[in-house]
């Protein structure tokens, strides 16, 4: 009998948990950002509902803050742990679960982020993947650069920074480190190789000073869904993450996104497609309903407000009350214009008054909410896996830590049982895991084929 084909599942965490009250719910850890034995039980709870990663958003700088100060005294937003440095650590107290970590290709430095993931790379034994973003947000004030570049610029410049930092891994072969006490050779310089790159945005010779990674790359993930994000997610990435409301619209990006592949020689299980969802449970779908209406009922006023004027940039909202129709949102943007777009189809489609907008996206920000059972979060997962939408699933807690630790106890037996999700990992690596191919060091060949000529 043929095995089924195999569900991936990765926790999306946010300090709290995902909803933008969070941090007010008796169950949720309110000093989370910056308690890391509260990252270290998610890890391991994770890692023990066997899920193939662990995931937190970030920005090089804070996010926006809120203008109005009733609003900025209530937000719990940005103040948490950088990445890498989160990550190292904790594959320090777990075994086999991947971790993934954003970093910004408009704000970072190649080399030197090549640098980080390739230390995360050995230090968890395997286990880094990055994240690539072009970070929507503007923080450009932090960085000495004259403001924040636009989206197609942004893309532009990601496109060459991520051929660049996978060249720089590729600076030592596997085996280049022969580290001989008896003949006192230490390493080959055959197997040591320059770069030198020289693009539109980046001038580097290389090599790195550190060994290839573990997994060759760490596993890249890419989360811009815009034509262009679309792009270097086909040409680029191994995992893409995702919002989607529907099933149509999520089947459209999967097939979309999986088409693309073909024209850069890749084939479609080279890129696990990755929806988010926001699961609120409960014992009865009436009990979840509760839960869920009383984490809605955290939302202070001004923090709604906030939530809505984000939507409508440069757009006046004082002559409206949350009661009326939600007017058209701006028709277009130079941040994150996929979103954007989400948000638009979601207010026309239901035909949301502004209530209704905030609520909407105060907990999933645009991804998919289901409120039910077990059974019932089970049953949507397995709707989309089954139905071309979807590789695999960030699974975003509303709460933390109950909504990861429940989801690992109440659904992932389910879908073990139902034969879709595995009881054990596969391999120690990410990759292996993820039914990924360790990449062949692309500066050896070249290499290779010179001393053959
Ligand atoms: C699940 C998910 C996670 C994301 N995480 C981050 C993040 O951590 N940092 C960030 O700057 N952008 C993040 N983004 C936003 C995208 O990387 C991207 O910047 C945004 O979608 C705008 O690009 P687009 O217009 O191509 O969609 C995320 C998007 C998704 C769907």
């Amino acid at each position: 009998m043929s095995e089924k084909r195999q569900l991936k599942l990765g926790a999306f965490i946010m300090a709290t948990g995902h909803h933008v009250s969070a941090w007010r719910h008796p169950a949720s850890q309110a000093d989370a950002g910056h308690n890391i034995d509260h990252y270290k039980d998610l890890a391991q709870t994770a890692e023990r509902g066997k899920f193939d990663l662990v995931f937190v958003a970030d920005s090089p700088a804070g996010w926006e803050r809120a203008k109005d100060p009733e609003a900025l005294r209530r937000s719990s937003q940005g103040a948490h742990f950088e990445p890498i440095t989160l990550w190292a650590a904790l594959s320090q107290v777990t075994s086999h679960i991947g971790f993934v970590a954003t970093a910004s290709t408009t704000y970072e430095d190649p080399y030197l982020l090549a640098r980080k993931f390739a230390s995360l790379d050995h230090i968890s034994k395997g286990r880094a993947a990055w994240n690539v973003v072009t970070t929507g947000a503007d923080v450009s004030k932090n960085f000495s650069i004259p403001g924040h570049p636009a989206h197609a610029d942004r893309y532009e410049r990601a496109e060459e920074f991520v051929d660049l930092v996978k060249g720089l891994w590729d600076s030592y072969e596997d085996d280049a480190f022969v580290r001989d006490k008896a003949s006192g050779v230490y390493l080959d310089p055959d197997k040591i190789h320059q770069l030198n790159h020289q693009g539109k945005f980046f001038t580097v010779s290389g090599p790195l000073n550190v060994a290839r990674p573990v997994q060759g790359y760490p596993v890249i993930v890419q989360a811009g869904a815009s034509e262009p994000g679309r792009e270097l997610a086909a040409r680029t990435a191994e995992m893409i993450f995702t919002a989607n409301q529907t099933l149509e619209d999520a089947q459209e990006f999967y097939s979309d996104v999986k088409g693309r592949l073909g024209r850069y020689g890749r084939s479609t299980n080279e890129l696990l497609i990755s929806p988010g969802i926001f699961p609120v449970l409960g014992g009865t779908e009436k009990e979840a309903q509760e839960e869920y209406d009383y984490i809605q009922s955290l939302i202070h006023p001004s923090i709604a407000w906030t939530i809505l004027e984000r939507q409508y940039k440069g757009i006046d909202l004082s002559g409206y009350s949350l009661d009326d129709r939600a007017p058209p949102l701006p028709q277009n943007t130079e941040l994150n214009k996929s979103r954007l777009k989400l948000v638009t189809d979601l207010v026309e489609r239901n035909n949301l008054t502004l209530r209704q907008l905030y609520l909407a996206v105060a907990g999933a920000r645009g991804h998919r909410t289901v409120v039910g059972t077990p059974e019932q979060v089970a049953d949507a997962i397995q709707d989309w896996f089954d139905n071309g939408a979807a590789d695999a699933f960030n699974i975003m807690p509303p709460i933390l830590p109950t909504g990861l630790s429940d989801f690992v106890d109440q659904v992932v037996p389910i879908l073990q049982r139902r034969g879709i999700f595995r009881t054990e990992y596969e391999g120690q690596t990410l990759r292996e895991n993820l039914g990924l191919l360790r990449p062949a060091n692309g500066l050896a060949l070249p290499a290779l084929q010179r001393k053959a000529v």
